[in-house]
């Protein structure tokens, strides 16, 4: 038996002894065979040590090691295992987890404290870190898809939005400052959700009418706890005005195109992104090409032409030569993304024959494989 760090430990070790958070909730049996997942658990409760087996080289390491699927071994790794087997993909677990940690920190310290000055700077080197761990922009968005774990709470979907906010002013050619102000706008659009109670954020039913009034306040919530921190303008605005739409249909001023921060904006379609891509109780998580088919459906015209054709363009392009799995159950790899028809590409099936999607109504990519 020896004891490890988190940042020690690796699939396929065995804990000696059960594990427990800080309140008394077991997370982990005695005897559990170690995973990327569970890994990602125990950093995420600020577990910082645990007792794992010792194993003789010879020896029964193998046996641990074969119990659980192993990606690089298997004939036909899906395209989340090959993600989730990069070596560096654990250190991007571990700093994410770090970094919803010190969200948690400081938007308690602000409502604690709402008119003293915050260390955004040291928030953004930490973001940075996590960003430099991703080699390529289709490498950050392939580790935050396969980020959506167990944790669905407002720390880690304001961290995804920022993340998936830089990587839209990245696109839109932002400068680096700008790109900070937007990345800050992520991090703290739903602060105004700390306001409501877990008892109906996390509620798994639908919201009654009562609830859905009160959870619709939370930009206005966001605004109120931002509002004397000497903070940029952009960032306050982000949270006022992330849910309003530029045809005036959203909430909670029911704002026009020309009154709608530009910076919320960007906001607005990360947000929507990373709710359609996160795992819900009631779907699975759906895959880029669905949340591009979600947005049409919606109606562009809810939010900046500019931003949102940009965006679901660079979205679909990202998967050009990926493998996908189609609705009909076969499976063929993206060859040319259609511009004017992002969810239809051209598409070649794995007996060497070229589909031209647009002129097939009915078939539909349902997953990245
Ligand atoms: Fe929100």
């Amino acid at each position: 038996m020896k004891i490890l760090p988190i940042k020690d430990l690796r699939p396929g070790m065995v804990v000696t002894e059960p594990i427990y958070t800080n309140s008394g909730q077991k997370i982990l049996d005695a005897d559990s065979i170690l995973t990327s997942e569970s890994i990602y658990r125990l950093s995420f409760y600020s577990i910082h040590s645990v007792n794992v087996k010792e194993v003789d080289n010879e020896g029964s390491s193998e046996q641990y090691t074969a119990m659980i699927p192993n990606p690089s071994r298997a004939s036909n790794p899906s395209y989340s295992q090959k993600v989730k087997a990069q070596p560096e993909f654990m250190t991007y677990q571990i700093e994410y987890v770090k970094l919803i940690n010190s969200i948690r920190e400081l938007f308690e310290k602000i409502i604690r404290h709402p008119d003293s000055p915050i260390d955004t700077k040291h928030l953004l080197e930490d973001f940075s870190s996590l960003v430099s761990i991703c080699r390529t922009t289709v490498d950050l968005l392939d580790k935050l898809h396969n980020m959506r774990l167990d944790d669905d709470s407002v720390y880690a979907h304001c961290l995804n939005v920022a993340l998936l906010s830089r990587v839209i002013g990245k696109w839109l050619r932002f400068t680096p400052e700008e790109r900070n102000v937007l990345t800050l706008c992520g991090l703290f659009h739903d602060i105004g959700k700390t306001s409501i109670p877990d008892e109906i954020l996390n509620k798994p039913d639908k919201y009654t009418e009562e609830e859905f009034t009160l959870i619709k306040q939370h930009p206005l919530f966001g605004y109120k706890i931002l509002k004397k921190l000497p903070i940029d303008e952009r960032i306050k605005k982000a949270a006022l005005h992330h849910h309003e739409r530029y045809d005036g249909s959203g909430y909670p001023q029911g704002l026009q195109a020309a009154d709608i921060d530009d910076y919320a904006g960007i906001i607005a379609i990360a947000d929507v992104y990373d709710a359609t891509t996160s795992a819900r109780s009631y779907r699975s998580p759906l895959c880029p090409f669905q949340a591009i088919a979600m947005f049409e459906k919606d109606g562009l015209q809810k939010y900046s032409p500019q931003y949102i054709l940009t965006f679901l363009d660079r979205i679909a392009s990202t998967y050009q030569n990926n493998r996908v799995l189609l609705n009909n159950g076969q499976s063929a790899t993206v060859v040319m993304i259609n511009s004017s028809h992002l969810t239809k590409p051209m598409i070649q099936m794995d007996d060497g024959s070229v589909i031209d999607m647009q002129k097939k109504p009915e078939l539909e990519i349902v997953k990245i494989i």
